[in-house]
């Protein structure tokens, strides 16, 4: 695991997209996995500007959503569907074909998570698999619990991630219970990954990440064991990290 701070969210989503255009110039037929969230709302950004400016091209490029709440379908503005479409694929050259996601609407969503990690293992798996962390150090939707789930599965989210994610629902109690995440084995198997950590509110889980015990009960420290994992956080969200990383 390799890690790079920067002084600001700005520079650290700078950074992060000069990873992503670098790999989409490298292997124009990128498959990418996708987090939501605030983190990666400035890279998002910055991809549409740069596919805009003509310096990336996205007509090659296939999507796999890292994770979906279920109960809510793509016309919902908190869907993952949604911040995707709105966020990134409206400002970029990608084919709707390209966009793979799990669906939060299905009727039978153990059905449903088969079909979406069979899509994934078809695809030969993730060139490059862009992550944000949660306070608890989920990663997609893994919560923290005695083992890992290696498969695309159903989680009930904690009291943790429910309130973390509170602030983009009108009430609390509008926030789902249930979502459909990438397991770890589908995280792991990527090429490559980028995981992005912003603000203070991360700092606990970015040491546990970095230089915690590699536990189920802090899913982003699996990463610790993976070949090509580049972590970016900007100073605020690093700020417990041992010197050796400053
Ligand atoms: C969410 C998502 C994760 C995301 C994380 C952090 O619940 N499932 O994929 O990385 O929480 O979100 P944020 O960037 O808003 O802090």
């Amino acid at each position: 695991m390799k890690v790079r701070i920067t002084d600001t969210y700005e520079d650290m989503s700078e950074a992060a997209a000069e990873f992503v255009i670098d790999q989409i110039r490298h292997k124009p037929n990128s498959v990418i996995g996708l987090a939501a969230g605030a983190t990666p709302l400035l890279l998002y950004q910055k991809l549409g500007e740069a596919c805009a400016a003509g310096t990336v091209n996205f007509a090659r490029v296939r999507t796999f959503s890292l994770d979906e709440y279920i109960g809510l379908g793509p016309e919902h503005p908190q869907s993952f569907h949604f911040y995707f479409q709105h966020n990134l694929f409206d400002h970029v050259n990608i084919h709707e074909d390209h966009v793979l996601a799990p669906d939060g609407m299905a009727a039978d969503v153990a059905a449903e998570c088969a079909r979406y990690g069979a899509a994934i293992e078809a695809v030969d798996g993730i060139d490059l698999m862009i992550l944000g962390i949660g306070p608890n150090a989920h990663i997609g939707f893994n919560e923290p619990g005695p083992s890992f789930v290696p498969e695309t599965h159903v989680v009930e989210l904690s009291e943790a991630t429910r309130a973390a994610n509170a602030r983009f629902f009108e009430t609390p109690e509008d926030t789902p219970y249930w979502a459909i995440s990438m397991g770890i084995r589908d995280i792991m198997f990527a090429q490559n990954i980028l995981l992005l950590a912003s603000g203070a509110g991360k700092t606990g889980a970015l040491m546990q990440a970095v230089c915690g015990d590699i536990t189920p009960e802090a899913p982003a420290s699996v990463l610790q064991l993976h070949r090509n994992a580049l972590v970016l956080a900007d100073r605020s969200a690093a700020a417990r990290l041992p010197e050796k990383y400053k």
